[in-house]
């Protein structure tokens, strides 16, 4: 069997990072894609030296040319494209509705939304034409669930990542080009520590996961190798949470509260 090839862009740190440890590890060629020249470089000399065969691309997703080019690239030295792994996100700024800037606003749509959006008509165009039934996966967010404390850009970006996710899931359908997205709850990365500096604001964001935790970026990591593989061959427009229950709201500890009141209250109870 041919091995399998996979564009995985934001990878040079955080999740993406783990994304191409996990492709590695499962056997792909993984193309490595980031803004970031240095890192990226990095992260991929240190798969290599784990055996991985993994390849650099320096790329701006918002650029569509350059895009385009690392696609053609990607075709033309491995022969084939089996799945895009759409992680690369900006938070653009750390404002709400009150305060947000417009051009911040615009940034992370550019790199969240069009960046995304560059690829998939890019890598479904090359399928198309390759015959192959690949996969796509996206990345959304917890915000794109419930009502969360992130910069609204953000927030609108993922929301519009969640609806793209379940409309080009329809529009490839047909030619077996199936897109699904994953949803990160709160995960340790290099993006979450820049807005989580403090202890008790990481320690108030994870009481919301059911085991009062934060994600690992290998957990997302393993969701999206799955979405990509051919185990999930039937799973097409969907949005896999891995959030430890984020997603299925955040009521008090009930069961721990009544124990707490009849040891307290045994006449009462
Ligand atoms: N960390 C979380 O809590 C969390 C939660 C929900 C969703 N997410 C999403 O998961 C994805 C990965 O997040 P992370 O926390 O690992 O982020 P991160 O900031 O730690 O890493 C993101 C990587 O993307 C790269 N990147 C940024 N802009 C780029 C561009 N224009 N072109 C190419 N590469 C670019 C960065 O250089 C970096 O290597 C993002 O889409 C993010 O929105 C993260």
């Amino acid at each position: 069997m041919e091995k399998k090839v996979v564009i995985i862009t934001g990878a040079a740190m955080g999740i993406g990072k783990a994304g191409v440890e996990r492709f590695g590890r499962g056997g792909w060629t993984v193309a490595a894609c980031d803004l970031n020249e240095q890192t990226l470089n990095e992260t991929v000399e240190e798969m290599k030296a784990k055996g991985y065969d993994v390849k650099p691309y320096v790329l701006d997703v918002a650029d569509y040319d350059a895009c385009a080019k690392v696609v053609d690239d990607v075709v033309a030295t491995e022969g084939r494209i089996d799945a895009l792994y759409n992680n690369a996100g900006i938070l653009g700024d750390r404002d709400g509705i009150l305060g947000f800037d417009h051009n911040k606003v615009k940034e992370a749509f550019d790199v969240n939304v069009f960046g995304a959006l560059n690829l998939i008509q890019l890598v479904a165009r090359a399928m198309d034409k390759l015959g192959i039934q690949g996969s796509i996966v996206n990345t959304t967010s917890i915000n794109a669930e419930v009502g969360t404390w992130d910069p609204i850009g953000y927030i609108g970006s993922k929301g519009a990542m969640k609806a793209i996710t379940q409309g080009a899931a329809f529009h490839l359908g047909a030619q077996g080009i199936r897109v699904n997205a994953v949803s990160p709850g709160a995960t340790i990365t290099p993006m979450a520590a820049s807005v989580y500096d403090c202890p008790p604001a990481r320690e108030a964001v994870a009481i919301n996961h059911n085991r009062h935790r934060w994600i690992e970026p290998e957990e997302v990591a393993n969701a999206a190798f799955w979405l990509a593989g051919e185990e999930s061959s039937g799973v097409n427009g969907i949005v896999v949470a891995v959030d430890d229950g984020y997603a299925t709201g955040k009521g008090a500890d009930l069961l721990g509260i009544f124990e707490e009141w009849e040891k307290e209250h045994p006449a009462e109870a």
